[in-house]
């Protein structure tokens, strides 16, 4: 168990909360943290990107007991209509749906438009007129767009430099204009490459760490964009959820109508990244003491570099990472080598 646990076993009593997207990487985490502190949990997804094994395995995780109070709702949140049914009674939303990936959202800006800018309105429109105390959302790294500086702090934000960018720099609009304009509570977390259990390898739009460790495993080439000098601040999804967890829970105020960095405050490069997960798997696969990368040319609507300042979620939320980047890779290999338990029990 997490030392961040203990602030929230005590929530009494149970309250109801929505998770979007929950048959995804994050949502699943965020149900699965709900139903260990025993809460209520409604759930809606597409299956869009999210998979049926996930909720499975939560299952597993928290046991049948703990599942039961857990309802999904299978549906899609570009309809108004099932946004409305699935925040009736609900206290807290965690807004994670979304067409994820900067890459997709070029091929295909018009989809992306669709969940994460309509969707994104449908659910707040929704979670406003069921009168939720709070709405938390998945904000993105990815609003800081062009802008050189490093770290990265909330109030700098430089152009987009994706449809993806644009959608989630639309939802922190939205957000903020239902704030003015309803007086609706919410908070926004900038999530900076989250990571874990759980985060799908396959396809094309697969994150750089489930899809290098699947990869590594199997033997297959690992491709670097560009020259590996390439940074991210990756960041365990254990610390997303107790972002998410702090950001519904801290009292209205200075702390509301904000949106904030998620991540640890740590710089990886790719080729770092890539040595940390062969000397990670190299004893358990012979065939990686001689493994290398191969180099192909940067990819359209990536960010150089990406490095968070997490002050301001520290300050006002009370948000303090658990792990650290190499903390949370230890984990993500276990799981995907043992199939090992994460470890938030
Ligand atoms: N993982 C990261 O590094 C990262 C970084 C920044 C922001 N985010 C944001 O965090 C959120 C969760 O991301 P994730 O990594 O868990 O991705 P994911 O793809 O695993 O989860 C997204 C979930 O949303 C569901 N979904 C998509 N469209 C839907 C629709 N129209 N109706 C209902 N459900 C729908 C998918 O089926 C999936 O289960 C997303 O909003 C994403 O943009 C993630």
């Amino acid at each position: 168990m997490f030392a961040w646990y203990q602030d929230f076993e005590r929530l009494r009593p149970t309250k109801t909360w929505l998770v979007t997207g929950v048959a995804g990487f994050i949502g699943s985490h965020l149900l699965e943290t709900l139903l260990r502190l025993d809460q209520t949990v409604v759930g809606i997804d597409n299956f869009a990107t999210g998979h049926q094994h996930n909720l499975d395995q939560v299952r597993a995780l928290v046991g049948p007991e703990r599942f039961d109070h857990f309802r999904f709702i299978e549906a899609d949140i570009r309809d108004p209509d099932a946004c409305r049914v699935a925040t009736r009674g609900v206290d807290y939303v965690l807004h994670q749906a979304a067409l994820g990936s900067v890459p997709r959202s070029i091929e295909d800006p018009i989809a992306a438009n669709a969940t994460n800018i309509d969707g994104f309105l449908n659910m707040l429109v929704a979670a406003r007129d069921a009168g939720v105390t709070r709405f938390v959302y998945a904000a993105s790294s990815s609003t800081y767009g062009d802008d050189p500086g490093l770290p990265k702090r909330e109030e700098h934000i430089g152009k987009p430099l994706s449809p993806y960018a644009v959608t989630k720099l639309v939802n922190e609009l939205y957000a903020e204009v239902f704030a003015r304009a309803y007086g609706f509570d919410s908070i926004g977390l900038r999530y900076f490459n989250v990571f874990g259990p759980r985060q799908d390898p396959d396809g094309a739009y697969a994150a750089v760490i489930p899809k290098w460790i699947a990869a590594a495993i199997r033997g297959d080439d690992i491709w670097i964009n560009g020259d590996g000098e390439t940074s991210r601040d990756f960041c365990y999804v254990a610390n997303a959820v107790q972002a998410n967890l702090r950001a519904a829970l801290v009292p209205a105020g200075d702390a509301t109508n904000q949106v904030y960095n998620v991540a640890v405050g740590e710089r990886t490069s790719l080729m770092d990244l890539f040595g940390c997960i062969r000397g990670a798997l190299a004893p358990h696969h012979a065939h990686l003491a001689t493994y290398q990368p191969r180099h192909r040319d940067f990819r359209a609507g990536d960010v150089r570099h990406s490095l968070a300042d997490i002050t301001k979620a520290r300050r006002l939320l009370g948000y303090a990472p658990s792990h650290g980047f190499l903390d949370g890779l230890t984990e993500t290999i276990a799981w995907s080598v043992h199939g090992a338990r994460p470890a938030a029990e």
